[in-house]
C-alpha cells in the first residue's frame, strides 16, 4: 500500500487521466460493499488534488418514505487527501482506499455537517429537480437561480456561481446526487468535467445502490437471526413454565397437608418450647410456598382482560396509597408527575394495578435503607396517540448484564423472590399492546412503559 500523491498517472493527458479514474473507481466497487467508505472513496476521487476534476462535492441520497433528497457527504479539497492507492501492479489494476481517521475527519467537518442536515424535497417545480429526478439528466448551472425555491435557497449560500449536478442512477431511477462546484478557484466547470461527472456519477449510482442492497440484505439476516432466537428462547421459556406449573400443581396437595398438620401442631405446644418456634417457622414457610405456588399457577394460566376505559392516573394513585406504610417503614420519598390531560387507556384497570404495584414493590426492595421512588404519567406524543409511565428509583440500578434476563419468568436475585412479578408484568403490557423498557439512570434503575390511549 502506498500514500496517495498522484494517482498515478505517467501520462499528462487529461482523458487518460479521466480513463484511469474511472477504472480505478470501478476496481474500488468490486471491492468495496459498505456504504459510507464507498461514498467517502466516491466524493475524494472526484475532489482530491491531483485529480484535478472539482474542488467541492456534495452527496445526496433519496429518501422513498419522505420523498426528499437527504445530504450524506459533502468534502472539500481541503479534506480530500489522502486517498490510498492499493493492490495491482499498474494505475489500471489497482483501487482506491481510504482510512477511518481521514474518514472521521471528513464526516465532522463542520461544511459535511451542514449539508447533513440538508432535505431537499423532490415534489416541487424547480428545474434542477425535475431535471435530476424525472429527466435523469446532468445539470450544469448558468447563474439562474430562482430566488423563490427551496433547492435554491439551499444551493445559493452552499454553491459558488458555477456548479454542475448529477443523478446517481440505478435500476432506471434517480436514487441519489452529487453537486460539484469549485469555490476556491471560482473556476468554470468544463464541458469535459461534465462528461466525465456524467460517467463517474453512473459508475456511483450503481456501486451505491449495491451497496445499499447488501445492507439491506444484512439487516434482514440479522432481523431473521434475532427472531430465529427469540422463537428459540420462547419455546424454551415455554418448556420451563409447563414443567413449573405441573410441578406446583403435584406441591399443592401435600403442602396443604403439611401446612394444616403443623398448625394443629403449633396450637396443641406450649408457646414458651423449642418445639413451638419449629412448628411456627413450618407454618411460614409452608405459607410462603403455598403463595409462591399460587403465583406460578396464576401465571400459567391463560390470563382473561376485561377491556373498559381506566385512567391510568387513578389506578396510580390508587397504587400508591396502598403502598404508604410500606414507603414510611422504608424511608422512601415518593413523587409522581402527571400530564394535565386526562390520560385514559383502554384496559383492565385490575392487571394495571398488578404492573404498578410489582414495579413499585420491586423500587421498594431496591431501597432497603431508603431513597426516591419518582413515577411520571404524561402523553408520549400528540400524534402517535401513546401514553408513556416511567417509575424510576434510586436503589443503584440493575446490573447490565442482567438487564436482558429481568422479564424472565423465574428470574430473582432475591431470598424470596419467584421471580414471576416482572414476568407478570411483562405479559400484561403486551396483552394491552404496549411495551416496557428497563434502563438504569445512574442511581438507580427506571422503568418506562407506553401503552396506547383510549380512541
Ligand atoms: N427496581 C429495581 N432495581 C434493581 N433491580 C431490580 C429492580 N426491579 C427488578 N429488579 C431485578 O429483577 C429481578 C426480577 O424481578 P421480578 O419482580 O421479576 O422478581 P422478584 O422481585 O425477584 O420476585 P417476585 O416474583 O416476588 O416479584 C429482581 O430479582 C431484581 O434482581
Ligand atoms: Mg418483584
Amino acid at each position: 500500500m502506498q500514500i496517495h500523491d498522484s494517482l498515478q498517472h505517467p501520462e499528462t493527458d487529461p482523458r487518460l487521466s479521466e480513463l484511469t479514474l474511472l477504472y480505478q473507481f470501478s476496481n474500488t466497487m468490486l471491492s468495496t460493499i459498505r456504504l459510507n467508505k464507498l461514498l467517502h472513496l466516491t466524493l475524494t476521487a472526484i475532489t482530491t488534488p491531483s485529480s484535478n476534476l472539482f474542488e467541492r462535492a456534495i452527496l445526496f441520497l433519496r429518501n422513498e418514505k419522505s420523498n426528499v433528497l437527504q445530504g450524506m457527504l459533502a468534502i472539500t479539497r481541503q479534506l480530500s487527501e489522502g486517498l490510498q492507492i492499493v493492490g495491482g501492479q499498474d494505475a489500471l489494476g489497482s483501487r482506491w482506499d481510504i482510512s477511518e481517521e481521514v474518514i472521521s475527519r471528513q464526516r465532522s467537518a463542520e461544511f459535511c455537517l451542514q449539508v447533513r442536515l440538508t432535505r431537499i424535497e423532490i415534489d416541487t417545480d424547480c428545474p434542477l429537480i425535475h431535471r435530476i429526478i424525472s429527466e435523469r439528466n446532468i445539470y450544469h448551472h448558468d447563474n439562474n437561480i430562482c430566488h423563490k425555491c427551496p433547492t435554491c435557497h439551499f444551493i445559493r449560500p452552499l454553491c459558488g456561481g458555477s456548479f454542475a449536478a448529477a443523478p446517481l442512477v440505478a435500476r432506471e431511477t434517480t436514487i441519489g446526487m452529487i453537486v460539484v462546484d469549485n469555490p476556491d478557484s471560482a473556476r468554470e466547470i468544463s464541458s469535459n468535467n461534465l462528461h466525465f461527472l456524467q460517467l463517474f456519477a453512473n459508475q456511483a449510482g450503481m456501486a451505491i445502490e449495491n451497496s445499499m442492497l447488501y445492507s439491506r440484505i444484512e439487516d434482514a439476516h440479522l432481523n431473521l437471526k434475532d427472531a430465529r432466537e427469540r422463537l428459540l428462547h420462547g419455546e424454551r421459556l415455554a418448556a420451563i413454565g409447563e414443567m413449573a406449573a405441573n410441578l406446583a400443581h403435584e406441591l399443592k396437595n401435600p403442602l396443604i397437608t403439611i401446612g394444616g398438620f403443623a398448625g394443629r401442631l403449633l396450637k396443641s405446644l406450649p408457646g414458651d418450647t423449642r418445639e413451638h418456634g419449629y412448628a411456627d417457622t413450618i407454618v411460614s414457610e409452608v405459607s410462603r410456598l403455598e403463595k409462591m405456588l399460587a403465583e406460578i399457577l396464576a401465571f400459567s394460566r391463560k390470563p382473561t382482560i376485561c377491556f373498559r376505559r381506566c385512567d391510568l392516573e387513578d389506578i396510580i394513585q390508587n397504587c400508591l396509597a396502598s403502598c404508604v406504610a410500606t414507603f414510611e417503614d422504608h424511608n422512601i420519598r415518593v413523587s409522581f408527575s402527571s400530564d394535565a390531560y386526562p390520560l385514559a387507556v383502554s384496559g383492565d384497570s385490575h392487571q394495571l394495578n398488578q404492573v404498578f404495584l410489582n414495579l413499585i414493590l420491586n423500587a421498594c426492595d431496591a431501597m432497603p435503607e431508603g431513597g426516591e421512588l419518582s413515577l411520571t404519567l404524561q402523553k408520549t406524543s400528540p400524534d402517535k396517540k401513546t401514553v408513556t409511565v416511567t417509575v424510576e428509583d434510586t436503589g443503584g440500578g440493575i446490573p447490565q448484564d442482567m438487564l436482558p434476563q429481568i422479564f424472565n419468568p423465574f428470574f430473582t436475585t432475591k431470598h424470596h423472590g419467584t421471580g414471576l412479578g416482572l414476568a407478570i408484568v411483562n405479559r400484561i403490557i403486551l396483552n394491552h399492546f404496549g411495551s416496557i423498557e428497563a434502563g438504569n439512570t445512574g442511581q438507580g434503575a427506571v422503568f418506562t412503559i407506553t401503552l396506547p390511549l383510549a380512541e
